[in-house]
């Protein structure tokens, strides 16, 4: 079980130092991995507060090449330098506001697990996509581009449950992990509103092995009480 925190834009550095030395003081359930994704600018704060703990710090992004003419990029030999375990790829703003496509996915991941990086690839249908029946062939074609590796995760994420306070029913997150695992042999986590009250019951289907927390996972009593609601 994997419980990762997308902090997307929030968090600097003081507020993730802040945080990080909280969240060790947490009495954190064994059997559940822990990360946090925060900005890349606190990264390097979040990898030295949580030295020596077993809670993973991974970026939101990564690029495809190592180095380059690439304004504005990070490379993920620059994320291993820093001391970064692994990173999210494909997250559904990525691909709504910056371009990202299935194949650019494809190169980020790769690159990433090449360069020893763990990767949690976001995969989702939008809300018009869903309403249209054509969710399971969005998950199909965005999963197509993926090989199973043994650092890679998948995060179902429907678009119309992120931000939203609307969140999957159980039995739909089943539903579309199953789909997913069919085309790949990987852990998938569930994303979109993952939130401590409900959380224990979006984790207790066997199709899920996770939770890509955004929201809920800026303060350490959620994100505590959500590794709580995975054990
Ligand atoms: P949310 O975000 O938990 O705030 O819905 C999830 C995500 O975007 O990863």
């Amino acid at each position: 079980m994997l419980i990762a925190g997308n902090w997307k834009m929030f968090k600097g550095p003081d507020a993730t130092g802040e945080f990080c030395r909280a969240l060790r003081e947490q009495e954190l359930p064994a059997g559940v991995d822990v990360a946090v994704c925060p900005p890349y600018v606190s990264l390097a704060v979040a990898v030295r507060e949580l030295a020596g703990t077993e809670i993973a710090v991974c970026a939101q992004n990564v690029h495809w090449e190592a180095e380059g003419a690439f304004t504005g990029e990070i490379s993920a030999p620059m994320l291993r330098e820093l001391g970064v375990y692994g990173a999210i790829v494909g997250h559904s703003e990525r691909r709504q506001y910056f371009g990202e496509t299935d194949e650019t996915v494809a190169r980020r991941v790769t690159a990433a697990l090449e360069a020893g990086l763990w990767v949690i690839a976001c995969v989702g249908e939008t809300e018009a996509e869903r309403e249209a029946g054509e969710t399971d062939a969005v998950l199909r074609r965005q999963v197509s581009v993926l090989e199973a590796h043994e650092q890679l995760v998948v995060a179902y994420e429907p678009v119309w449950a992120i931000g939203t306070g609307k969140t999957a029913t159980p039995e739909l997150a089943q539903g579309a992990h199953e789909t997913i695992k069919e085309l790949l042999d990987v852990p998938v986590l569930y994303g979109g509103s993952v939130k401590p009250d409900n959380a224990a019951e979006l984790l207790g289907q066997p199709a899920v092995d996770g939770a890509l927390v955004g929201g809920a996972s800026l303060e350490v009593a959620s994100l505590a009480a959500i590794c709580r609601a995975a054990a």
